[in-house]
C-alpha cells in the first residue's frame, strides 16, 4: 500500500475507505466504525449527500439549531443556524429577545446587483477596441438570450456590459464588467454561463480571453439592518455608561484592524450559521464581506454604533449574495426545511434575515465584552465540551454543572472536580 494513489475517483466507496484505513488509520476497525456511524441509514438520502461532492466517504455533522424570537420589520422569525461553536446560538437568542422587547430589528435591501467579469488582454489601439466593443455589445447580450430567457421572465438578466481599461495595473489588461439581477437565485451558474458565452463571442485574434468568472465582491448587493432604543433603556444599571462603552468598542473596531477582524468574525458567526443552514455559499459571502470591510483602504467594522440625542443606534451594512432557489437551497433536505422555518423568504428577505443575524451576534458579543467579559458565557457553554472530552456521565455532568454555577470554569478545574467525584477525594 502507498500513501499516494492512482485512479482513486474510480474506486467504489468501500474501496476508498479500505485504502484510507489501511494507509492512515491507527486502528482500522475503529476508524471504519466512525465513518460508518456518520452515514445515513436511508440509502437515498446518503446517496444525495454522496453526490454533492466527490470522493465522499461519510458525513461531517454540524449541530443544527434555532434561535427564536427575532422580530424583523414587525414580523416574528425563528432563525435556523448550523454551527459548531458553543454560545453562538445562545447569544443570538439572547439578542433576539432583548431587541424584541424594544421594537425589534429594522432591515432594508439597498440594492441587488451582481457582477461578473471577462478578463482579457489586448495590445492594439485603444480606440479601435472601444469602437469594436460598442459595435458588438448588443450582439454579446443577444448571444446570451437562450441562457437568460427564464431569468428575464423572473425579472432578472443582464443589466449592462462595460468595457474597463485596466492597463494602468497590468499592461494590455482590460475587462468586460457585466452586471446582473438574478432574482431569488444566487446566480453563480447563470452568471458564469453568460460570461463564457459573452467571452466566446467577443474573442478575436487580437483579444485574448484570460478567464470569465463572477465576482464574489458584491458591494451593490447590499443590505442594511438596524436596532435602536432610548439610551436610558440600554441596561438596567448605568445605561449611559454601557451605551457609551458599546459605542467606544465599535469605534475601536473601526480604528484598529486587529480588533476589527475579531469583531467582524463575531458578526460572521451569526451570518455563516444561517447561510450554511439555508444551503448558501458561506465562503462567497465571507470573502465579499471582508472585502467590503476594507473598502476605505483599511479594514474596519461592518457594524456602526452611535448615540444620537437620547437614542442608541446600532446598524450593519453588508453585501450578501444569497439565493432561496437553486444550488443546494432546495436540494439539501435540511436547507429546504430551514427555508420553511423562515416562512419561504425571497432572496431579498433572506438578505435581511441574515444581516439581522449578524447584527444580533455582534450586539451580544460587544455587550458581553463591555460588561461581564466574554469568558463567563463562553465557558458556561464550553463546560459541556469539557465534560464530554473527560467522558463524564449524565450524573457527573449534573453535579458539575451545579457546582460550577457562578464560578470560573477552566479545563483543569473541571478535571479536578470530576476526579473528586470519581475518587471521593
Ligand atoms: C468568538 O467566536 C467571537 C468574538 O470574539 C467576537 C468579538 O470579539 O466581538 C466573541
Amino acid at each position: 500500500m502507498s500513501k499516494t494513489v492512482k485512479g482513486f475517483s474510480k474506486f467504489s466507496k468501500g474501496e476508498k475507505i479500505n485504502w484510507l484505513a489501511s494507509n492512515f488509520f491507527d486502528d482500522e476497525k475503529e476508524g471504519k466504525k466512525i465513518l460508518s456511524q456518520y452515514l445515513n441509514e436511508d440509502q437515498k438520502l446518503q446517496q444525495l449527500h454522496d453526490e454533492f461532492i466527490e470522493n465522499t466517504i461519510s458525513n461531517f455533522y454540524v449541530p443544527y439549531a434555532i434561535a427564536p424570537n427575532f422580530i424583523i420589520n414587525d414580523q416574528p422569525y425563528t432563525i435556523p443556524m448550523a454551527i459548531e461553536e458553543s454560545s453562538v446560538v445562545a447569544a443570538a437568542s439572547l439578542a433576539a429577545k432583548y431587541w424584541s422587547q424594544k421594537g425589534g430589528f429594522r432591515a432594508e435591501v439597498i440594492s441587488t446587483i451582481k457582477v461578473g467579469q471577462v478578463h482579457f488582454m489586448y495590445r492594439g489601439d485603444k480606440n479601435e477596441l472601444k469602437s469594436y466593443f460598442d459595435r458588438v455589445k448588443p450582439e454579446l447580450i443577444r448571444g446570451t438570450d437562450h441562457i437568460t430567457l427564464n431569468m428575464r421572465k423572473r425579472g432578472g438578466g443582464i443589466l449592462d456590459i462595460e468595457l474597463r481599461d485596466k492597463t494602468e495595473k497590468i499592461e494590455g489588461y482590460y475587462q468586460l464588467h457585466v452586471t446582473f439581477e438574478t432574482g431569488d437565485s444566487m446566480g453563480a451558474n447563470f452568471i458564469n454561463s453568460c460570461l463564457e458565452s459573452i467571452a466566446r463571442n467577443f474573442e478575436t485574434e487580437h483579444i485574448e480571453i484570460v478567464m470569465s468568472i463572477l465576482s464574489n465582491y458584491v458591494p451593490q448587493c447590499l443590505v442594511r439592518a438596524e436596532v435602536s432604543c432610548p439610551v436610558s433603556d440600554f441596561a438596567p444599571e448605568d445605561p449611559e455608561l454601557y451605551a457609551r462603552k458599546f459605542v467606544q468598542a465599535v469605534d475601536i473596531a473601526n480604528a484598529e484592524p486587529y480588533r476589527a477582524v475579531t469583531h467582524n468574525k463575531g458578526i460572521m458567526n451569526g451570518i455563516d450559521a444561517v447561510i450554511l443552514a439555508t444551503g448558501n455559499d458561506f465562503r462567497a459571502v465571507a470573502a465579499g464581506a471582508h472585502a467590503y470591510a476594507s473598502k476605505s483602504g483599511s479594514y474596519k467594522s461592518l457594524t456602526q454604533a452611535e448615540i444620537a440625542g437620547d437614542q442608541f443606534i446600532f446598524s450593519i451594512e453588508i453585501p450578501l449574495s444569497l439565493g432561496t432557489v437553486g444550488g443546494l437551497t432546495r436540494l439539501h433536505p435540511l436547507a429546504k426545511l430551514s427555508l420553511e422555518i423562515l416562512q419561504m423568504p425571497t432572496a431579498r428577505e433572506l438578505m435581511q434575515i441574515v444581516a439581522v443575524a449578524g447584527l444580533a451576534q455582534n450586539f451580544a458579543a460587544v455587550r458581553a465584552l463591555t460588561t461581564t467579559g466574554i469568558q463567563q458565557g463562553h465557558m458556561k457553554m464550553h463546560l459541556m465540551n469539557i465534560l464530554n472530552q473527560l467522558e463524564a456521565n449524565i450524573h457527573e455532568k449534573e453535579l458539575i454543572v451545579e457546582s460550577f454555577r457562578g464560578k470560573t470554569i477552566s479545563h483543569s478545574a473541571v478535571a479536578e472536580a470530576l476526579h473528586k467525584i470519581r475518587t471521593g477525594h
